[in-house]
């Protein structure tokens, strides 16, 4: 069994930990079983951020990747779950079906909460993922954003500005959950009512009435999930820092699409109701192609580089980068007037990309409760999980930070 060891070489079990280094928000205590290269991993996590480094194919983003299932969806790197099962264990034992499982405790404002989560099987074989949250079931993966909520910049995601817009759909709604709870469920909400109109329109023979129920649920939903990405985005292009010489790009940044277009010059209750006649009179297009023409499921998260003057598709990589970087750094100060969950911040492989002072500034923003002089501000409201090969990149959190030396899916406790 790998476990998680400390510099005097014990296993940091949550019993170990001094409750006076506890984070006062996110996670204090994170457990894996049967994930990606760990069998058995306990962690215990202390305030401040958290710094993992260790060669290449040691465990660094699995660690990540575990804990953004802490969050709807499929993890950061959006895989299919039974992929993510310890490959060993998958070897040693063919007769059961894969299987994994991640446990984690939060620290909010509320007290501690254990969050659980894992591979299941619905009673006819499929895939699931199963949620509990204090040892009880919950009712759906949007119950998460209740708790936590975790956001993350991975290497994929240079291509983020490149790739299709449901990716750019999934930051952004990321960044929402953080802030608007709600709007997970009102998502979920919305996409389900989506596959089952979708299929009622394949079959062809349906209750009209019952279509046109759907459809108004769906405008309602709809014109709600576009209204809270674009509050998120606008305090986004708000919040960013404006002064001379700071060292990210300043941008503009807007949602587009039909319905975000509507509602720029007509009230919310006018649009549901355009929405609803538009997606009637759609039913017969929608049947045969699937899906739904309109919504917020087609809407773009669109970046234009203010100083180049071009959209962030156009920019270098290494540009783009930055801008993703500039709108993560703007929601950390939008996110800060708001406390609603803890946020766990997930930076995969991003520091060792950036020249020296890209790097402070970020170590400066993002680093809460330690926050780097000669910026002062209030306790973080972030808990920061950083990864990179080279120890010497964090050189600036030293004494700061929580350093941990991953190696072979070996977790040490170092300075
Ligand atoms: N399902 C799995 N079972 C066992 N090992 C896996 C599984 N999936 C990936 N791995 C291994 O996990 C290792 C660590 O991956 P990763 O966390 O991405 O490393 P890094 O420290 O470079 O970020 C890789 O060597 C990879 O082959
Ligand atoms: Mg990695």
């Amino acid at each position: 069994m790998e476990k998680a060891q400390n510099k005097e070489g014990c296993s940091p079990g949550s019993q170990l930990l001094n409750p006076d280094s506890r984070p006062q928000s996110g996670l204090s205590r994170l457990i894996l079983h049967q994930f990606r290269n760990y069998q058995d991993l306990d962690l215990s996590i202390r305030d401040g951020p958290v710094i993992l480094t260790g060669p290449n194919g040691a465990g660094k983003t699995n660690v990540l990747e575990a804990i953004s299932f802490l969050s709807p969806g499929r993890g950061l790197r959006s895989i299919k779950l039974s992929q993510v099962t310890n490959l060993k264990k998958l070897n040693q034992d063919t007769s059961s079906p894969p299987s994994w499982a991640i446990a984690a405790t939060v620290e909010t404002d509320l007290g501690s909460v254990q969050l659980g989560t894992g591979l299941d099987y619905t009673a006819s074989g499929n895939e699931r993922r199963l949620i509990k949250i204090n040892g009880q079931p919950a009712k759906s993966q949007a119950s998460l954003t209740e708790w936590i909520s975790v956001i993350w910049v991975t290497p994929q995601m240079d291509r983020l500005f490149l790739e299709s817009a449901s990716l750019r759909r999934k930051f952004i709604d990321r960044l929402v959950y953080a802030l608007d709870p709600v709007h997970s469920e009102r998502v979920h909400r919305y996409e389900h009512h989506m596959r089952e109109r979708a299929h009622l329109l394949r079959e062809g023979h349906y209750d009209p009435l019952w279509v046109s129920t759907l459809e108004r649920y769906l405008a309602e939903d709809g014109v709600a999930i576009v209204v809270a990405r674009h509050q998120v985005v606008k305090s986004l292009r708000e919040a960013q820092r404006q002064e001379k010489g700071y060292p990210f790009p300043q941008f503009h940044a807007e949602m587009t699409g039909d319905v975000e277009t509507w509602l720029e010059n007509q009230p919310a209750l006018a649009v549901e109701d355009l929405y609803t006649e538009k997606l009637k009179a759609s039913r017969r297009h929608d049947g045969e192609v699937g899906g739904a023409n309109i919504g917020p499921h087609r809407s773009d998260f669109q970046v234009h580089h203010l100083a180049k003057q071009l959209p962030a598709e156009l920019c270098s990589t290494g540009e783009q980068k930055m801008l993703l970087l500039a709108v993560t750094l703007a929601f950390t100060r939008v996110q800060e007037n708001y406390r609603t969950c803890p946020t766990v911040l997930l930076l995969d492989d991003v520091a060792a990309h950036l020249d020296d002072q890209h790097r402070l500034v970020l170590f400066q923003e993002i680093c809460g409760p330690t926050r780097l002089p000669p910026q002062e501000g209030p306790r973080g409201l972030f808990q920061v999980w950083m990864t990179g090969t080279d120890r010497s990149a964090f050189q600036d959190l030293n004494g700061q930070a929580q350093f941990l030396t991953v190696h072979n899916a070996t977790l040490t406790n170092g300075f």
